[in-house]
């Protein structure tokens, strides 16, 4: 008996494809596509339906591009199984897609289904030795254009991994921040409130700015910067201007916002007259309240001054955690060198002695360091070794034996390296974290 006929997907077929993807899933059969993009395949794409009076009783969907086809979807209610309706609308589908000159037709489908007879039943066959990899793509293509006028982007996703050492702030950033934002479900199931908002302190060049960025790469979640200072020329003014840049920021799904040098729009709101700037410590202080209503996201402000803050900025409930980023320790110190010197040199390097010699040095500094060093050892073996042949050849051929900076060439850049943080601004620094930290 057959009194099921296929035809052309018509737009008022989308609850039938509703009723079988449905059905797929009462099956316990988790489909491959989600279910919006069949949708979309079965309005853009191609599609056939089987239908039996009214009622839509299977349905092949499938998309092509350049060589291949895909099917991306094939369902048959159970009840009309057996009666070779799969293996029909596979051959409905393919026969739509032959005008693009298909020379492969392919299916992905998951490890549990065993309902394969139809696509048997077409001549596919099973391909051994293949896995599926799908990564999900962070930011939605309609997100674009917003992110796009705000300037924000989606970082390297190695950020994280590549800020050396710091294993402190590392674990506590990983512990507070990133754990319940990235899982906020479970972060719910715990009473656990996700953070909105965080100050990151410490001095010049110790990785506050790296350390923002590498919150948003690990959690995949797109970067916006604001800078208080190119919103100062706007016709709305800084407030004004402040207020629209977060309105913008709210149409975002995720975002992880990093105001820099934070002081300059939030500092103490003391004297008389009020200072011009004050009318734009309100407005943040306005501003916060309500980005902290919005989940997924997250504001990261910066400070090497966070004395200068209005305490009314700081208070709880603004921000979550006021967060200490210091100068490296040894570990870090020698994580940063391990980092800093060419692999081709490092192992013969006396990274001790660096380590040693670079107390109280920032990050930024030891960076600093490592780069002049390996700038003398290249000038060094291009125009002093040599024995006046100087051509950049011998320098490749190891004439001298010399392939890259040695110790010494580290231990005099370091020695020539003034470093940032004084004794006294790190001996402020000291002091900030008891008073103002909050971890
Ligand atoms: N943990 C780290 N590992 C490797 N490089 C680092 C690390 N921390 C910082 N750096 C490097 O040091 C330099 C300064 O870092 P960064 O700009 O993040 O410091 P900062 O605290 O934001 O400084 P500032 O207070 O001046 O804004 C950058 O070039 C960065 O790549
Ligand atoms: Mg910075």
């Amino acid at each position: 008996m057959s009194n099921w006929r296929i035809r052309d997907f018509h737009s008022s077929d989308l609850d039938g494809i509703l009723h079988l993807w449905e059905s797929l899933k009462a099956d316990g059969v988790e489909p491959v596509y989600a279910l919006s993009e069949v949708l979309a395949s079965c309005e853009k794409d191609h599609a056939v339906v089987a239908v039996q009076g009214d009622q839509v009783v299977g349905a092949a969907v499938g998309r092509a591009a350049h060589d291949q086809g895909w099917i991306v979807f094939l369902a048959t209610l159970t009840e009309f199984r057996g009666r070779g309706i799969g293996t029909s609308l596979l051959s409905a589908v393919e026969n739509r897609m032959a005008p693009h000159g298909l020379n492969k037709l392919s299916a992905l489908m998951p490890e549990t289904e065993t309902r394969v007879e139809a696509f048997l039943g077409r001549g596919f066959v099973v391909k051994k030795n293949l896995r599926y990899f799908e990564r999900t793509i962070p930011v939605q293509r309609q997100e674009l254009g917003a992110l796009g006028l705000l300037g924000g982007r989606i970082l390297a996703r190695d950020l994280w991994e590549n800020v050396a050492g710091m294993r402190r702030e590392k674990e506590l950033l990983e512990r507070r921040l990133v754990l319940p934002l990235a899982e906020a479900d479970l972060a719910d199931e715990y009473g656990v409130v996700p953070p909105r908002a965080v100050v990151l302190f410490g001095p010049p060049g110790t990785g506050k700015t790296t350390f923002a960025k590498a919150i948003a790469s690990r959690l995949e979640w797109p970067f916006v910067e604001v800078f208080p200072s190119r919103l100062a020329s706007d016709p709305k003014g800084l407030a004004g201007a402040l207020r629209e840049t977060f309105l913008e920021i709210a149409e975002l799904e995720h975002a992880v916002v990093f105001i820099d040098e934070v002081e300059e729009i939030a500092s103490q709101r003391a004297g008389d007259p009020p200072s011009p700037l004050q009318g734009v410590t309100n407005e943040l202080l306005k501003i916060i309240p309500a980005f902290r209503e919005q989940p997924g996201r997250l504001l990261v402000c910066a400070t090497n001054f966070i004395r200068a803050l209005d305490t009314a900025f700081l208070r709880h409930g603004r921000f979550d955690y006021v967060i200490p980023i210091g100068l490296p320790d040894v570990h870090a110190r020698e994580a940063m060198w391990q980092r800093f010197i060419p692999a081709t040199v490092v192992d013969d390097v006396d990274i001790a002695q660096l380590v040693d010699r670079t107390e109280g040095f920032s990050p930024a500094d030891i960076e600093f360091a490592a780069r002049s060093a390996s700038q003398r050892a290249l000038e060094k073996a291009v125009y002093d070794d040599g024995a006046g042949s100087g051509g950049s050849a011998d320098v490749a051929s190891g004439s001298n034996g010399r392939k890259g900076p040695v110790t010494q060439d580290y231990l005099d850049a370091i020695a020539d390296t003034r470093t940032t943080v004084s004794p006294e601004v790190h001996q402020d620094f000291l002091e900030d974290i008891d008073v103002l930290g909050r971890v």
